[in-house]
């Protein structure tokens, strides 16, 4: 620590980070849980449950803005500011990300969610369908990923066929965004929203992509490059973090076979082991920020503009909130968790993730309930940023049969 700022070397895209990133940040918590890295352009880490949850929840403090200029990009979710799209709503402020954010609501709240659960019981049925013969998949690639996507893909009424076209993109572009074929790769993805949007607005269809094509703000349409951020922002959140939330539990439950059937049978112990599994996997790692006005936090003076990064697994394992924090308690309750985020940006899919997490975990426990995965040969993210996925989990498996899963054609697995 220098200076009269504490100053750290905190560099979350090294590979240091990567491995090592539950000790760092329980050493920022305990020794300086507001610091400065010089790193990346220079930015001021939030590590503290209390401090993030404070920062957070006054929207007048910081910005999620993202603007472009002929440098490049400025501010916005990632740091250093990632060029080439901007997500929307979370990358706005109040008073735009008010209008976006007021249109998707709804199609997230609580009552449309049994609407699409049995739809989630069929994807996921299909998706096991056909690996169950097989007696080894790679519950990344193989289960985790084609459920979400597809998920995803059936809300905006987009062809499933295209469900590797946007998957393989969106699962690298929280470790590897920078590197020029994944860049090309979500280039691709929003030449073909584009493409979409105009084709729906001469022939529309029956999806998210259509009620947003459909939504006004004080009689007007959204622009199409609005829509396709947009549409950007829900493959993103609806692919990779509900596909990371899953892959760490899956992690998790190899190694924990006596909590398995307790999971299938009893509910309520479900819904505490998912909120659990988001505390202590936190999909989304960090984000973000650039202070609005100056403030002092934990002693530390922050100037206006300089960017802030929100460390959500930080504040997640922060003991003067969780009691044993690195212990996975399914049963935990109360879990004042940051994982869907907190403050005006908190997740709308949080009531979504959480189903279609629940549907894959019921399913893989059930018709698969010695899966066996094999850890040596599975791979994590090897830069973890933002986002804490796993990019392949092997595992075997006693086949099994298949169930009537409702699709009449199946689906293009
Ligand atoms: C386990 C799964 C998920 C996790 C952990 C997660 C996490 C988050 C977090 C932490 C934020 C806040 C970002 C910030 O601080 O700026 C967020 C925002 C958002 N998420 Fe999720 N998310 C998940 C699933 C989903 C799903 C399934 C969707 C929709 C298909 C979704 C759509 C969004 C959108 C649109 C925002 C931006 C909200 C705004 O800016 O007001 N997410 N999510």
């Amino acid at each position: 620590l220098t200076g009269s700022r504490l100053t750290t070397g905190l560099d979350q895209h090294s590979a240091e980070y990567a491995q090592h990133g539950l000790e760092i940040e329980a050493d920022l918590r305990q020794r300086c849980p507001v610091s400065w890295s010089s790193n990346h352009g220079g930015f001021w880490a939030i590590a503290s449950h209390s401090t993030l949850s404070q920062t957070l929840r006054d929207r007048d403090l910081c910005s999620s803005r993202k603007e472009f200029d002929e440098n490049g990009a400025r501010g916005g979710l990632m740091i250093p500011s990632n060029t080439g799209y901007r997500m929307v709503p979370d990358e706005t402020d109040p008073p735009e990300w008010q209008d976006y954010r007021a249109i998707l609501n709804p199609p997230f709240a609580p009552p449309a969610i049994p609407k699409l659960e049995p739809k989630i019981q069929a994807i996921t049925s299909e998706v096991i369908n056909a690996v169950i013969e097989r007696g080894t998949v790679d519950l990344v690639r193989g289960i985790a990923s084609p459920v979400t996507a597809i998920t995803t893909l059936e809300i905006l009424d987009l062809p499933f066929e295209d469900w590797k076209f946007y998957a393989e993109t969106i699962h690298k572009t929280p470790y590897d965004g920078r590197n020029p074929v994944v860049k090309a790769g979500v280039a691709a993805i929003y030449a073909k929203i584009r493409r979409t949007v105009s084709e729906r607005k001469v022939s529309p269809g029956n999806g998210l992509i259509d009620y947003l094509i459909r939504a006004r703000v004080g009689g007007e349409p959204f622009p199409d490059n609005i829509i396709g951020d947009m549409i950007y922002q829900l493959l993103v959140g609806g692919f990779d973090t509900t596909g990371a939330l899953l892959a760490n539990a899956f992690w998790y439950l190899d190694d924990h076979r006596d909590e398995h059937k307790r999971l299938i049978t009893d509910e309520k112990f479900l819904q505490t082991a998912t909120e659990e599994f988001l505390r202590w996997g936190s999909p989304v790692i960090a984000l973000g920020r650039t202070a609005k006005v100056e403030m002092e936090l934990q002693g530390q003076r922050i100037e206006a503009g300089e960017r802030m990064w929100m460390m959500y697994r930080s504040a997640n394992h922060d003991p003067e909130v969780f009691e044993n924090p690195e212990q996975v308690d399914l049963s935990r309750f109360p879990n004042r968790h940051v994982g869907f985020g907190m403050g005006i940006h908190r997740c709308p899919g949080s009531k979504l993730a959480r189903a279609v997490f629940r549907a894959v975990v019921r399913q893989v426990l059930a018709r698969m309930p010695d899966f066996a995965i094999d850890r040596e040969e599975s791979r994590r993210y090897p830069a973890l940023p933002t986002v804490n996925g796993f990019i392949t989990l092997p595992a075997r498996f006693t086949p099994g049969p298949t169930v009537d899963s409702g699709f009449a054609s199946g689906l293009p697995l």
